[in-house]
């Protein structure tokens, strides 16, 4: 069935909360057409450990797991033709984060977005800069890494919020291939740009930390309650109506053809009613959610087969992750004794490195370069006033993901001369050498 030649998409889904129309709109409903590509291979799972992070009330876990997993399937998915699956049913996902732990440098982490956000926060309000920072929300892109790595995806669809932690899990399949071989693949982010951003009931983009979502399979009733609670200005019927800025016609749009949405603007023109606009947007969602509504419903009611489905779609992931976990702890050195090399032919195979070279000119300044294995002279810096000024600007470079081309070209460019092509090859040689020593 999985075919080598397929390109492996995969993604994860945080067993947070409740799906809403935001959640199908974003990601479920482009997820599972996409899923349909007999080209692709695809792995979807949801993410109950990434959950842990976040959340402390079990029962909320797993209501929220059974929740999400009849949501997608509701709306599509077939576990048949795709891995479905839930990350903690894969007890070598843990495995590999440990081993992928211990090739990812510290300071990595500490520029993740999610932990530094949670840093500035607490900097700002005066407190100890780790305050509530649990170790796992500091450990969450490695864990995230071993989701993809173990499953050698070729693409990751994420929001943008997402894309660093895509780099740093190229980052650590790199430093791992140079260390061990080449065990992993290199993922690449998949942004969807044509993907609607549903606003919410208040305008704001529909999120569940804006209190402002629309369930996605909330009874008929309840749904067309809500949607008569979106903001609308005061105009009366009869006046003529802005299609721009209206949440209201960007939620219709995002259910319609463009023949529908431009019937709908002629009808804002033509002064249409709010409330006849808005039962007009909920016969339109109703239409498409309702048969998935009863699916989503029975799958619900009976948690047992939902169980047997997820633990189907772990026993297919396991078939590639138990043998790929064996072929990684053997290229660690996590094997039988009575195999392997011995520590001397481990000496002899290690090359020489890219390395940085500081020095002072007679100029008075100090300069930096950065030097292939065999000494050749990849980045001339500018002359910098201080030594400390040198070493800032090294570890600035060291610490641009290598992934992130323009980043790394741009600084290349702001403090010397050089082949950024080759340099950023080199840094990747350096990095993934440094981190274990
Ligand atoms: N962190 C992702 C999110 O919040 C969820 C996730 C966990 C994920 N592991 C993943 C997404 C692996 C893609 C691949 O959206």
């Amino acid at each position: 069935m999985t075919s080598p030649s397929r390109t492996r998409v995969l993604t994860g889904i945080t067993t947070t909360g409740t799906p809403h129309l935001g959640n199908y709109v974003g990601a479920i409903r482009p997820t599972v057409q996409a899923s349909r590509d007999l080209s692709t291979d695809g792995f979807y799972f949801l993410a109950d450990y990434h959950a842990l992070i976040k959340c402390d009330e079990p029962a909320r876990i797993q209501r929220s797991t059974l929740e999400i997993a009849a949501s997608w399937i509701a709306s599509g998915l077939d576990p048949d033709k795709v891995t479905f699956y839930r990350q903690s049913d894969i007890p070598e996902i843990p495995e590999l984060t440990w081993l992928l732990t211990c090739v990812t440098g510290k300071g990595v982490l500490n520029r993740a977005h999610a932990y530094k956000a949670a840093v500035d926060k607490n900097n700002a309000a005066g407190h100890d800069t780790d305050a509530d920072v649990t170790a796992g929300l500091f450990m969450y892109p490695v864990l995230m890494g071993a989701d993809i790595l173990m499953f050698k995806a070729h693409k990751v669809p994420v929001g943008r919020d997402q894309i660093q932690h895509i780099e740093m899990a190229r980052d650590m399949a790199s430093s791992f291939n140079h260390l061990y071989g080449e065990h992993f693949v290199l993922p690449e982010a998949v942004i969807e740009e044509s993907v609607a951003l549903l606003p919410g009931l208040d305008g704001r983009k529909m999120s569940k930390s804006y209190d402002n979502t629309i369930p996605l399979f909330a009874p008929a009733a309840q749904m067309r309650k809500q949607i008569a609670a979106i903001v609308t200005d005061s105009k009366a019927p009869g006046e003529p109506k802005a299609t721009e800025g209206s949440a209201l016609f960007q939620i219709y749009q995002a259910f319609t053809s463009a023949d529908e949405t431009a019937a709908m603007a002629r009808a804002y023109a033509d002064g249409i009613g709010w409330g006849e606009a808005k039962q007009m947007l909920f016969e339109r969602i109703d239409r498409e959610i309702a048969p998935m509504r009863e699916h989503y419903q029975s799958l619900v009611d009976n948690p047992a087969q939902m169980d047997k489905i997820l633990l189907a779609g772990a026993d297919k992931a396991r078939q590639l992750a138990t043998p790929f976990m064996r072929e990684l702890r053997h290229a660690v050195g996590l094997r039988a004794l009575s195999s392997g090399t011995t520590s001397n032919t481990i000496k002899e195979t290690k090359t020489a490195l890219p390395s940085f070279k500081q020095y002072r000119e007679k100029d008075g300044l100090f300069y930096f370069k950065f030097v292939d294995a065999k000494g050749q002279v990849l980045l001339q810096s500018l002359g910098f006033a201080t030594p400390k000024q040198v070493g800032i600007a090294i570890a600035q470079l060291q610490s641009i993901p290598t992934v992130n081309m323009p980043d790394v070209a741009s600084f290349i460019q702001s403090v010397g001369t050089a082949s950024w092509d080759l340099i950023q090859e080199n840094l990747q040689v350096l990095r993934a050498t440094t981190v274990v020593k």
